[in-house]
């Protein structure tokens, strides 16, 4: 595991755009692994004012995202398609047709997932970023998740729900499922990016650091690939060291 540690989370967010840029510099139809949640907004606004600045298109970008909730619209203002379009995908010229994210509101969502593998299949990712859970979960796989899992139905723990809620009028309006990539589809991406910012992420940094693992704390499995970057600022380390 590569360790860039870096003071706060604006620091964070530009060097997580650095490596993204150097991607889109190397491959000629690169595929992006993205993320929702807060920890990536800085790195979306730094993309969007390099495009602004720098002109870097994005007209050959395809990309894929982790997650998205079941049972909520994709037009809900809380979908992950809402987040993407409104973070990202509105303000660069990436092609709508090139975006993809699973789609939760879909009458079969066993065939969607199947779907959804089938496409990371097709469209094999560059760089995949990452959040972390507090429990260690990334994308939405839980503690527990076989490493083995590849996209696929997950029920959201009641911690992870609490997490989110901030974003929803009220606990009851969280959904309680998800379509995620599984650890294993997680797993196939060339390089790995994993962002943490904030005291929040503290005791899940140190555990990962810890060298245990696991099935009962997801990230540890970021062990077993060969091209991770961990970027974290000061207090997402605070504890680790
Ligand atoms: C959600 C997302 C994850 C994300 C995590 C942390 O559960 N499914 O992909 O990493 O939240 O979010 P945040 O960055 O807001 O702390």
């Amino acid at each position: 595991m590569n360790i860039i540690r870096v003071p706060g989370y604006e620091q964070m967010s530009r060097k997580a755009a650095e490596c993204i840029l150097s991607v889109l510099n190397q491959a000629g139809s690169p595929v992006l692994g993205l993320a929702t949640g807060s920890t990536p907004k800085g790195l979306y606004a730094e993309l969007i004012l390099d495009h602004q600045k720098n002109g870097t298109s994005y007209k050959q970008v395809t990309t894929i995202n982790l997650d998205e909730y079941i049972g909520l619209p994709v037009s809900d203002p809380n979908s992950y398609h809402s987040f993407m379009e409104q973070h990202l995908f509105c303000h660069l010229d990436v092609l709508p047709s090139n975006t993809h994210l699973p789609n939760g509101e879909t009458a079969d969502v066993k065939k969607e997932c199947d779907r959804y593998e089938a496409l990371i299949d097709q469209h094999p990712i560059d760089i995949q970023v990452l959040g972390i859970g507090q429990n260690g979960h990334i994308g939405f796989n839980e503690p527990g998740t076989p490493f083995g899992r590849t996209t696929h139905i997950t029920a959201l723990t009641s911690s992870t729900r609490q997490a989110n809620a901030r974003f929803f009028p009220s606990i009851e309006d969280v959904p309680k499922q998800a379509i995620t990539m599984g650890i294993a589809s997680i797993m196939k991406s060339r390089n790995i990016l994993l962002l943490a910012s904030g005291f929040k992420k503290a005791e899940a940094i140190k555990r990962l650091f810890s060298g245990e693992i696991s099935e009962a704390f997801p990230a540890s499995v970021l062990h077993h690939h060969p091209h991770v970057t961990i970027l974290a600022d000061d207090e997402a380390l605070s504890s680790a060291t």
